[in-house]
C-alpha cells in the first residue's frame, strides 16, 4: 500500500494571484471545516480561522454533529465488495466509515493532492487497521482513476477546491461502473463553517457542472446542517 506521488497545488491560479499568501492559507484551513468563530494566538484576517488548525479542524471533535459522517455515508449508498473513492480525503475523517460500508471485499481509494495529507492518511490506515483503504497523491486535474472501475465517489468539502470542474466530472463519469454514483457535499452559503463566502458555490451551479459533464444530477432534499449534497449518475 504505497501511495502514489505526485506533487501537485491544490488552489485555483485566479486565486493566487488575487489572495496574499497569509489569507489563501488561511481559507484552505477554513475550507476544511474551520470555524470563522476560532481566535488563534495570532491574529488572522477578520473572519479568518488560523493556518495551523489546517488538519486540526478536518479532525476536530465538534464537527461529528455538524458532519454527520454515518448520515453522509448513508446518502452514497454503499454495498460490501464496491470500489469507493474519498476524493480530496484529507486526513481521512471518512475513511473508517467508508471502509466498514464496502466490508473486506471492497476497496476505498482515498486521493488528495496534498502529499502531507497522505501521509497523515497512510498513518491513520496503520492504526486503525483499515486494510481495504489505499491513500494516493494525485495531480490537481485528474484522480487517475481506471475506465469503468468505480462504484461511488464521495467528495466532501472538496469540490470548490477543483479549478476545471466540468472538465473533473468528466473524468470521474469515465470511470462510473454501471449505476455508479458521485456524491458530492459542500457548504450552505450561510454556514458558520468552511471557507469564505467568494469559494463557495451554490448548489445550483454544481448541478449545472457535473450536467454539463454528461452527469444526471440531483440536489437532495435530506440535508445536513451547513452543507448541501448533491448526486450524479450516469443517465
Ligand atoms: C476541505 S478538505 C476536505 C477533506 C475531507 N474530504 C474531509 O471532509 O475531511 C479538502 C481536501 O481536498 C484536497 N484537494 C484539493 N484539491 C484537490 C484536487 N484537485 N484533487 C484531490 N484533492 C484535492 C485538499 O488537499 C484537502 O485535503
Amino acid at each position: 500500500m504505497s501511495p502514489i506521488v505526485r506533487l501537485a497545488p491544490s488552489l485555483n491560479p485566479m486565486t493566487l494571484r488575487a489572495i496574499p499568501a497569509i489569507v489563501l492559507l488561511t481559507a484552505l484551513g477554513s475550507a476544511c471545516g474551520g470555524s470563522s468563530s476560532q481566535h488563534p494566538t495570532t491574529p488572522p484576517p477578520p473572519g479568518l480561522p488560523d493556518p495551523q488548525n489546517y488538519a486540526a479542524s478536518m479532525d476536530a471533535k465538534e464537527r461529528y454533529w455538524w458532519q454527520q459522517p454515518e448520515r453522509v455515508v448513508e446518502l452514497l449508498r454503499c454495498a460490501p465488495g464496491m470500489t469507493v473513492v474519498d476524493l480530496g480525503a484529507g486526513t481521512g475523517y471518512f475513511l473508517p466509515y467508508l471502509s466498514s460500508a464496502v466490508g473486506r471485499e471492497g476497496r476505498v481509494l482515498a486521493l488528495d493532492v496534498d502529499h502531507s495529507m497522505v501521509d497523515i492518511m497512510v498513518r491513520r490506515v496503520q492504526r486503525q487497521r483499515l486494510h481495504n483503504v489505499s491513500p494516493s497523491l494525485v495531480a490537481p486535474d485528474d484522480p487517475a482513476l481506471t475506465p469503468g472501475s468505480v462504484d461511488r465517489v464521495l467528495a466532501v468539502n472538496t469540490w470548490h477546491h477543483l479549478t476545471d470542474r466540468v472538465g473533473y466530472a468528466e473524468k470521474l463519469l469515465d470511470a462510473l461502473r454501471p449505476g455508479g454514483l458521485v456524491l458530492i457535499v459542500d457548504f450552505d452559503e450561510n454556514s458558520p463553517e468552511g471557507p469564505p463566502v467568494e469559494f463557495r458555490l451554490s448548489p445550483s451551479t454544481v448541478v449545472a457542472e457535473l450536467e454539463s459533464a454528461g452527469l444526471s444530477a440531483e440536489l437532495l432534499e435530506e440535508s445536513l446542517p451547513y452543507q448541501y449534497a448533491i448526486t450524479a449518475q450516469i443517465p
